[in-house]
């Protein structure tokens, strides 16, 4: 079995104004009615694959997590600050046996078709059982700068390659050679791995993380279904993401490509392509007319909005807060000084 390790952090402006930090992102209905992480929850939720998870999060988003976290199942550990995906999976992973295999899971993540990630998970749960740490592969349609890239290398059984590179978030020029070149696939953020394996590498090329979250660990104390680390051990980890920390240096790294109908949901133009659109491209959420639109969304949570002849805009209303913006400028959210001030 798989222990789910469901990360929550994130400030999440980037979706704003439906998203903020009273609301953040995966605790809200985005693509469609269920909140993405419970989404998530849900996919892991098959008791024949899948263990108890084990949610990792800070003080901001715990109310929310516990809240849609069911009754019974499920641990959170409770982050005394954040200091990135190193420090919150070994965290998990301390907590854990050397030989339970985690499924690391962002909590914002859309995948479409449930059965292709639940037979790619099988098949990374088997290579992690083996000692490799295994990434999700994702078909690249663009050279996006904002994901990892990873170069597929030996095959190393079936439906497995050796990743022979991976190259977070690469800068235009080079994101743009990796697809030239071929043989790269996104990293989806999502891993596979034996606790101990995690451990093992993370120590061997990231000594101080690992040192330190052992220590927040040992000297942390559970209350009930929480765990609380050590908040001065913790607070001197170095913040790194575990994919310049663990994922570039390893030697063990394998990845199992996956077509899932993947989506981060970076943006709102993203979350336009996860929902469903009419012949015309449109969505339409709340009281909206729409009259010679094409590619149009328009997502109202009060205010009737109605929106003639025009093509690839996106409508946001929240509340008191309205945005407009091309499909293009969604891109630019997370920069808007109101964005930023909630
Ligand atoms: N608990 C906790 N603590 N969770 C965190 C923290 C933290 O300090 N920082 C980030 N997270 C959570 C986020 O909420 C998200 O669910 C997940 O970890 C990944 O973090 P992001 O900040 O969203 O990473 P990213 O999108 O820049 O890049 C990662 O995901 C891409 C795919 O979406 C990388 O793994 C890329 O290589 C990958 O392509
Ligand atoms: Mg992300």
């Amino acid at each position: 079995k798989m222990v789910p390790v469901v990360l929550c952090g994130g400030s999440g402006t980037r979706l704003w104004p439906r998203s903020r930090a009273s609301r953040p992102k995966p605790f809200i209905p985005l693509v469609d009615e269920e909140p993405l992480f419970i989404s998530t929850l849900k996919r892991c939720a098959d008791p024949e694959m899948f263990g108890a998870p084990v949610v990792v999060t800070g003080s901001a988003h715990l109310e929310h997590v516990e809240a849609q976290l069911d009754a019974a199942e499920g641990t959170v550990i409770v982050e005394p600050m954040a200091r990135n995906t190193a420090a919150a999976i070994a965290l998990a992973a301390c907590r854990l046996d050397a030989n339970d295999v985690m499924l690391v899971c962002p909590s914002d993540h859309h995948i479409a078709d449930c059965d292709a990630f639940n037979s790619a998970a099988a098949r990374a749960c088997e290579l992690a059982r083996e000692g490799w740490l295994v990434a999700f592969g994702i078909t690249p349609d663009a050279p996006e700068t904002g994901f990892g890239y990873l170069k597929q290398g030996d095959e190393i059984g079936d439906g497995a390659w050796a990743i022979e590179r991976f190259v977070e978030k690469p800068d235009r020029p080079r994101a743009e050679a990796f697809l030239a070149e071929g043989g790269y696939s996104w990293n989806g953020g999502l891993f596979a791995f034996r606790a101990g394996t995690f451990m093992d590498e993370l120590t061997a090329h990231r000594p101080q993380i690992a040192q330190k979250a052992r220590e927040a660990v040992s000297a942390g104390h559970a209350e009930g279904r929480r765990f609380y680390p050590e908040a001065k051990a913790f607070a001197e980890i170095e913040s790194e993401s575990v994919d310049y920390a663990v994922m570039e240096n390893t030697g063990k790294a394998a990845m199992v490509p996956v077509a899932m109908g993947w989506s981060d949901i970076g943006n709102w133009q993203a979350l336009r392509e996860a929902r469903a659109r009419d012949e015309d491209g449109n969505v339409a959420r709340g009281r909206v007319e729409l009259v010679d639109c094409r590619n149009v969304m328009v997502d109202s949570d009060g205010p009737r909005v109605s929106v003639i002849g025009l093509e690839d805009v996106i409508v946001v209303v929240d509340g008191d807060d309205i945005l407009v913006t091309s499909a293009e400028g969604s891109q630019k959210v997370g920069k808007l000084t109101g964005a930023c001030s909630q």
